[in-house]
């Protein structure tokens, strides 16, 4: 069995492990050789339907959903369109305003989730394009779909979703620089120093991955309690939350998500002697905001446990731990920012004796609504 495992312990620790090449694979030829120029020539949709297109809605479930929150923020600030995310089973049956101008994009691993497929079909049947980011071909998501982005993460086995995660992704902001090109709101420049960030991106990971003693014995510390919290801002924010959901689905750890400067409003109520908080801070623009909001927690006792950049490690006067991330450009530090998070979850499942892989309750892919 660890054959299978490539010898590791558990499926989702070899996923873990799999991702610098996962993403290798997803960009691979969707980058052109001088690294000028995005590639997607799966996108059947000509340069004119693109430009008629006038808001994106982004549907998906669980992990997906939450790639799909990054890449509201990516399609928005590259290509200027406005995107809404909605988790499939609510975005059905709200009666979403949907024109033929709207582009639809699902997300989904496995591609058979129920309640994307209903609403790929409800889409459909408005009117809407839809676009799929998928890891699997032929699925019913990419054969329903009018154009598919393939994630090349490969066959994901550990419920607790990792690679495929991190594959979305990169298919995100593939897609939101393709059509920042078609639209015209990226400079050349700027085109080719985001493709050369993403390029670096694999070695990163690689280098954070070195880091994970650091997120074991921090998850060994959380395993002993029964609630902690996760807070960020912006992209950070859309991070925690993959991060607390990683954590509840196999740690069984009650936690929160909660946007940084949102605390004050009710949730700051919870904070006592102790409680684990693990704090994002990799948004540069919004660090002495998240500074903060940080010390707020701090005030009232929390253990906090940081995520920086690389160049910020003032971080460290703030916090009880820190991990720092290598540097990149804001909106990819989703794509650094996340590992860890995916450790301490591991790690925090194996600490308390869990099985890992195969999380009580939950299913790999729910095909029934
Ligand atoms: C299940 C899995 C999650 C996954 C979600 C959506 O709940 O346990 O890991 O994120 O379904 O699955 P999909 O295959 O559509 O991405």
């Amino acid at each position: 069995a660890t054959a299978e495992k490539g010898g590791y312990d558990h499926f989702m620790l070899k996923e873990i492990h799999e991702q610098p090449k996962a993403y290798r694979d997803t960009m691979g030829s969707r980058i052109n050789a001088d690294g000028s120029k995005i590639v997607l020539d799966e996108i059947r949709m000509t340069e004119d339907q693109i430009r008629s297109i006038r808001n994106i809605h982004v549907v998906a479930c669980g992990t997906a959903y939450h790639a799909g929150l990054v890449g509201k923020s990516v399609i928005e600030r590259l290509a200027r369109v406005p995107v809404e995310a909605d988790v499939a089973s609510e975005y059905r049956y709200r009666s979403p305003i949907i024109t033929k101008d709207t582009l639809v994009v699902v997300v989904s691993q496995s591609g058979e989730t129920a309640d994307t497929l209903a609403a790929l079909r409800e889409a459909k049947r408005q009117g809407a394009r839809v676009l799929a980011i998928t890891n699997v071909v032929g699925s019913s998501v990419a054969r329903e779909a009018d154009d598919v982005i393939i994630t090349w993460a490969g066959p994901e086995i550990a419920v607790a979703s990792t690679k495929a995660y991190t594959s979305q992704l990169i298919a995100f902001y593939l897609f939101g620089l393709y059509l920042a090109e078609v639209l015209g709101t990226i400079e050349a420049a700027d085109l080719r120093k985001t493709i050369a960030a993403l390029q670096e991106l694999p070695e990163q990971v690689e280098n954070i991955l070195q880091q994970s003693a650091k997120m074991e014995s921090f998850a060994k510390q959380i395993a002993a309690h029964n609630s902690l919290f996760f807070i960020g801002r912006g992209l950070d924010f859309a991070i925690a939350q993959e991060g607390s959901l990683k954590l509840k689905e196999i740690s069984y750890i009650h936690s929160e998500a909660y946007a940084a400067g949102e605390l004050k409003h009710g949730t700051l109520a919870l904070i006592e002697e102790g409680v684990p908080v693990i704090a994002l801070a990799a948004q540069e623009e919004l660090l002495e905001k998240t500074l903060s909001n940080i010390k707020e927690v701090k005030a009232r006792g929390a253990y906090v446990i940081g995520i920086g950049l690389e160049g910020n490690e003032e971080l460290s006067e703030f916090v009880d731990a820190a991990i720092y991330l290598p540097r990149t450009l804001s909106l990819l530090t989703p794509a650094l920012s996340v590992i860890p998070l995916q450790l301490l979850a591991y790690y925090a499942s194996l600490a308390k004796g869990n099985d890992v892989d195969k999380p009580r309750n939950l299913a790999k892919s729910v095909t029934v609504e």
